[in-house]
Formats: structure tokens, sequence, C-alpha cells
């Protein structure tokens, strides 16, 4: 079945998007017009499939000794695209006596997610919590030590198959003095959170690197200041940092914020994608949940939501009721409220376009979306230009076999493409044939025109 499009080619979570345009025999490409016959079963009607007409990810946190329960297997694979192993990943877990690691429950979270096209985020690689006994009782530059082995060797082994790593987590005090927690680590030296990144990068070059807290969602908060100056402070020296997770964990102590939609494009702003990591709210009331993805939705660089559990049941806030389906299984009216929020028009930014960069130039970002056995989808955000033109290289035998929300044009290898904007967005996607080979494609300039 062919999707049926108006004007813009969108983005679509299957094989069926490869209509836009298809490889020509000498290596050339011809524009077709696609076929017009009614729409798939599934965009727009699981959060999944409606955020990535959105350009992002839905996620949840998975817990390993769940997936074999059949009421939670099936609304995972139903809905999200994308998987955050709840415990699996942790220090405690892969490394449990100093020198042993131990993967197998976050390997089977990680085959299922992959097996099925759902993108994963790894959680966490150091963290002042959730360590083995070995660790906690560590000090000094031993545990720094140890430490950067434990990053090392994780993100080695889970090289190629995490999207994005929350590397460091939780790593400031809450309240108003916008301090580093204390913890073992940070009594490592105050330059253990770069170190930790630095390690991350060599290990896994292709994996998106954050920095994930909580209560760093009300932009006036110490603690929300602390984190902007820490990317800040990244960004300017060259320390490895891609992306900033806001957990968000709303409650009656620690509410939603009026001022959330500035905060994600205040982080956006510095040059990193911003990711909701964690999200359950209290009660789970429809309207906050609505504007939570609203919010989202109005920063180009927000790029993806996940929620921490599936049912009310597996919430590790179970009394509070705070996730999208009840424990047995049903939508709740915030469920309704997220897909609607999901497949509703665009909202207005609350803060104007960005300032496009000196010398007419712009910044082209690109991510990896959903992966086949024999494809994967790549997403390019543009900030900086709205009529812009951003060139993009594929590493051969890989195959670029289809495009949306741009023009394409060829050079005659065929795996340099030029995407000029069509009046879709600043967002535009491709899928590349792999061929056997997994690189992730390049950007290789992007132009303001
Ligand atoms: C929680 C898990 O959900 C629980 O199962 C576990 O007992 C404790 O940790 N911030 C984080 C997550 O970064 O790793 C935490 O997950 C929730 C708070």
């Amino acid at each position: 079945m062919i999707e049926r499009c108006q004007g813009n080619i969108r983005p679509k979570s299957g094989p069926r998007a490869r209509t836009a345009v298809v490889l020509a025999a000498a290596g050339l490409l011809a524009v077709t017009t696609a076929a017009f016959l009614p729409g798939t079963a599934s965009a727009g009607t699981t959060l999944g499939a409606s955020a990535a007409e959105r350009g992002r990810y839905f996620g949840t946190a998975v817990a390993a000794n769940k997936l074999s329960d059949n009421t939670y297997a099936t609304i995972l694979n139903r809905e999200f695209n994308s998987v955050t192993p709840e415990n699996e990943m942790k220090i405690d877990a892969t490394e449990p006596q100093q020198g042993q690691f131990s993967y197998g429950a976050a390997d089977q979270i990680v085959n299922h997610a992959r097996s099925r096209g759902m993108q994963v985020r790894g959680h966490t690689l150091a963290w002042h919590s959730q360590q083995p006994g070995w660790m906690q009782n560590m000090s000094g530059s031993a545990l720094r030590q140890a430490m950067l082995n434990h990053v090392t060797q994780v993100a080695t082994h889970f090289r190629g198959q995490v999207v994005a790593w929350d590397v460091v987590n939780e790593a400031f005090a809450d309240g108003s003095s916008g301090a580093r927690r204390d913890s073992n680590l940070q009594r490592t030296g105050n330059d253990w959170i770069e170190a930790a990144f630095r390690a991350a990068r060599a290990a896994d070059p292709g994996a998106k690197l954050c920095y994930n807290d909580y209560n760093t969602d009300d932009w006036t908060h110490a603690k929300t200041q602390a984190v902007y100056n820490l990317v800040r402070d990244f960004k300017q020296r060259g320390v490895p940092i891609d992306c900033v997770g806001l957990q968000s964990h709303f409650n009656s102590g620690s509410p939603y914020p009026g001022n959330y939609r500035t905060t994600l494009s205040n982080f956006a702003a510095l040059g990193v994608d911003v990711q909701i990591t964690e999200l359950d709210i209290e009660g789970a009331p429809a309207a906050t949940y609505r504007n939570v993805v609203q919010d989202c939705l109005a920063v180009s660089r927000c790029t993806g939501i996940t929620v921490w559990g599936i049912r009310d049941t597996d919430s590790w806030r179970a009394s509070q009721n705070p996730l999208l389906f009840t424990g047995s299984g049903a939508k709740k009216p915030a469920y309704d409220a997220v897909l609607a929020a999901l497949n509703g028009g665009s909202t207005p930014p609350t803060t104007g376009p960005p300032t496009p960069p000196p010398g007419g130039g712009c910044t082209a970002t690109l991510r990896d979306a959903t992966r086949w056995s024999d494809r994967f989808n790549s997403e390019v955000t543009v900030s900086g230009a709205s009529n812009w033109t951003v060139v993009v290289a594929v590493t051969p035998p890989q195959k670029i076999s289809s495009t949306w929300n741009g023009t394409p044009s060829w050079d005659t290898s065929g795996n340099v493409m030029t995407m000029r904007s069509n009046g879709s967005g600043n967002v535009f996607g491709f899928t590349t044939m792999a061929n056997g080979t997994w690189t992730r494609p390049q950007v290789r300039s992007c132009t303001a025109s």
C-alpha cells in the first residue's frame, strides 16, 4: 500500500515511505509521483508512528523481566519506537563485580527493540546511585579509573546499538545552591563529568552523549541554571556533549512548570538536542501531558519523549498512577491527549526563529531514526535559515533510496546528496539502503540562500 500525500511527502516509519524518490539504474535519481491510495494502518494511530510523523521518537522505559508479559509486550510493540532499559544498563547490573561484566538482561531489551525497528537509549554510564557494592566502597583515583573503565567497557559493548547514552546522571544538587551533588564520584574531582563524556565518545563515536537530570524543568531553578552552565561550558571548551535529558518526573512537589518550553528551547539554543527522558505525571492529567508534548513539538531540537514505564502498575511510582495506560493495559485520557497532540498542527514557538550565524550559514544536525534489517532512516534538522541547502554524504555501497521534506539532487557517484528546502519546514529525512555498511551518513555543509 502506498501513502496518500497532499503536497509534501512526510516521513513514515515503514517501507511505504519509499515513494518519494526512487534510485534509478544509472545511480541517478528520478523523482516519481506517488500513487495515491488510502493511508497506512499505523500512521497517526500509535504514539511512535505519530511522533515519527513529527520527526521525533516516542519511547518508554522497559524492564527485561516484563517482556514475557503478553499485555505489556503487545503495548510496547504497538505503541513505541524507542526503548530505555529501566535498570538493566545501570552500573550494578552491568558490572556487579569489578571487572566482571554482565549484559544478559540489557542485551535482551536491546535485541527485542532493535529487531522490531525501535531505537535504544542507554541509561546510564556514571551515576551516584545504583552502584554495585564494590564501587560504593571506592574513592579517589582508583574510583576514577574504575568509573572510566566502566564507561569504556559498557559503551564499547553496545557500540552501534545505542542511539543516545545518558553518560552522566543526576550530578547536581537539589535546592538553591546550584552546586554539584556530593558523591564518591564528585569527590574524585570536579572534572569527573567531562572525563566520563570523553571516555564515552572514544568508545562509541556514533552515539549521542547526553547529560540527564531531574528538577531541571523550571528555567528559574538554580539546578536548571547549573546544568545549563555545564552544557554551555562543555560546548565552549569542546567537551563532547550532544544532548540534555530532562527526566521530567512531575508531581505535586515538583510540578510541570509554565516555563518548560523556555527551558527546552534555551538548552537547544546551546547547540544540543533536548530529550524528555523519564516522563511521568502524578495523576496523569491529560492537559499536562498535552502541554509537555506541545512544548517538545515547539522546539525543533526536542527530538523525542520517553515515558518512564507503560502501565501505571509498571511505574516506579505506581501509587501516583502517572502513566498513559491503566494496570490492565487500557488507554487513559492522557494517552488520547498525547496522541492528539502528536497528530495536531504545529504549535507556535514561544521564542522567535534562531538568529542565523554570521556569514549566511546554518546548522544541520543529523540524527538516527528508525532502523530495519536492511536500511535505516536519518533525519536532519536545520537551524538558522528557512531557505537552506544541505549536503549529505553516505558511505558506498550505501545508497539513499528515498527522501522527504526537501528537494534532492545528486552528484555523479550517487553518494552525495544536495538537499534544498521546499517549504516543508526545517527537518528533512532520507532512507539509506545499508548494503552491509551501517556507517552514519555525514552532513558536509549547510548554506543559507
Ligand atoms: C528507577 C527505576 O524506575 C526503579 O525501578 C529503580 O528501583 C530505581 O530507579 N531517575 C533515573 C532512573 O534516572 O534511573 C530512576 O529509575 C528514576 C529516577
